[in-house]
């Protein structure tokens, strides 16, 4: 015995009870909710992998930390437990707190960004493009092609593509840059890694030309766990030392808590600058609250202080992204068409190859997942043509990727839930030709993919086994 196996450094003390309901039941639900997994309610849902976000279990350790909430108004204990966490772990200078990861984003373009400028990154995030462009911004793609190949065994598909960002320079000028955001873990790629050396010829580049660099640190844990397993010479360094490194090269972050530090809500931007800090700071009482506690209550402050000292555990880390893998490579072995390598927070489903028969007009990936529901009651996301909303003419955005992500929660669910839901994504992929396609049938401005309902194009049911 070599090999050993992933098992959770964890025992379970509590249990939250699930409720199992039938097809037609689910059939119902689905249609209710407008064929769009983000209208089901939690209820109607039995294994929950919309998302990775706000979703973990937290530890004894931090449940302990919520009764010890200091809830005064300024200057919060709980405030100064965070900031201290955050310099210790991730080596930040400035800490500027927010209700999560999108408060951080809209604070910093709205500092950073000038009307006109050009913000390159590593892959779009849905949340960070629209305030980068709601801040008068464009968001231009600079990660390396094989990111938006569904089956390139790339180690480091998050990685940036130098020559595009040089291109990038030369065509708008760094003066039109106010910085790079750079995604760690890259989401919508399947959760791909960067390589330590990929971010440090990044900083050398951009600190040459002025242009700052921030990471999007959501998962930059689950980013140095790649590192370590995959990058030479970095095999004995711990998850803790290889982030420090991580985030030397780069000036800043913005961070959703609400994934790595094993929160329910929660999140910040970081920045090395104290004058770039104070400006923050100045939005952050406008917008979401005083500057030691930013939209968190004390007690949440307290549960991310702990939880950043757990996530940057070996044991956990190896653990985490060990089960992720263990579903992945169950569906791999049934001849599953998924994102490859498998990434850190889910399994991806390329919709395209699983759907064939439907364009990409006809939006396979909300189809795709609509009947998983109704297969299985498990609940996946669309990442693909809704998710990619319309470019600023209006035109829809075509992405190379169509994919149905299985985002597994932290510390939450079991091997047997696993099993159930390869079970489930074989069964639907074997019957994938009596998936139809979708169409909107209420399309909102802005994010639409979170409220848009549907309808099947061509029959009553996007799904029916006879
Ligand atoms: N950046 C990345 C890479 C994210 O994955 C998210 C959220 C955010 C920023 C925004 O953070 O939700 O705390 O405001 N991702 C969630 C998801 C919603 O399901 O992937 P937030």
């Amino acid at each position: 015995m070599k090999k050993r196996s992933w098992a959770e450094p964890f025992k379970i003390k509590m249990v939250e009870l699930l409720t199992m309901t039938t097809r037609e039941e689910r059939k119902r639900a689905i249609a209710e909710a407008g064929y769009n997994t983000f209208l089901l309610r939690s209820a109607d849902v039995y294994i929950d992998l919309l998302t990775d976000s706000g979703t973990s279990a937290m530890s004894d350790y931090q449940w302990s930390g919520i009764m010890l909430g200091d809830e005064a108004y300024a200057g919060s204990k709980n405030f100064y437990h965070l900031e201290e966490a955050v310099q210790q772990y991730y080596g930040y200078r400035q800490l500027v707190p927010t209700h999560q990861g999108r408060g951080a984003e809209h604070i910093l373009s709205q500092i950073m960004i000038k009307n006109g400028d050009y913000i390159p990154g590593n892959m779009y995030f849905t949340t960070t493009r629209y305030h980068q462009e709601r801040a008068g911004g464009t968001f231009v793609d600079v990660i390396i092609d094989e990111a938006h190949e569904s089956q390139s065994s790339h180690p480091f598909k998050g990685n940036i593509d130098l020559t595009k960002l040089r291109d990038l320079i030369n065509r708008v000028g760094a003066e039109k840059i106010p910085y790079i955001s750079v995604q760690v873990t890259v989401n919508m790629a399947g959760g791909q890694p960067v390589s330590l050396a990929n971010l440090r010829e990044v900083y050398a580049l951009c600190s040459r030309h002025g242009i700052k660099v921030i990471l999007d640190a959501t998962r930059a844990i689950e980013n140095a766990y790649f590192i370590q397993q995959r990058e030479a010479g970095y095999s004995t360094k711990t998850i803790a030392a290889i982030l420090r490194e991580m985030c030397s090269y780069s000036d800043g972050a913005t961070m959703s808590g609400k994934k790595d530090s094993l929160v329910n809500i929660g999140g910040w931007l970081a920045l090395n600058d104290e004058d770039k800090a104070s400006e923050a700071r100045s939005l952050l009482v406008a917008f979401e609250g005083l500057q030691t506690y930013g939209g968190m209550a004390g007690r949440d402050m307290e549960a991310m202080a702990r939880g950043i000292a757990e996530s940057v555990q070996d044991d956990h880390i190896r653990a985490r992204i060990g089960q992720v893998q263990y579903l992945g490579n169950l569906l791999l072995e049934a001849g599953i068409p998924v994102v490859t390598p498998i990434g850190g927070h889910g399994v991806f489903l390329d919709a395209r190859v699983i759907l064939p028969h439907l364009e990409q007009e006809q939006l396979p990936a909300q189809a795709l997942a609509s009947a998983l529901y109704i297969e299985s009651g498990v609940r996946g996301m669309e990442r693909g043509t809704v998710s990619a909303g319309r470019d600023p003419a209006g035109n829809n955005r075509h992405p190379k990727l169509e994919l149905v992500r299985l985002t597994i929660p932290r510390r939450v669910y079991t091997q047997a839930h696993m099993d159930v839901t390869a079970e489930g994504v074989s069964e639907v992929v074997q019957n994938a030709d009596k998936i139809r396609g979708l169409k909107f049938i209420f399309e909102p401005e802005a994010l639409r993919f979170f409220q848009a309902r549907f309808a099947p194009i061509t029959a009553d049911q996007v799904y029916e086994v006879p």
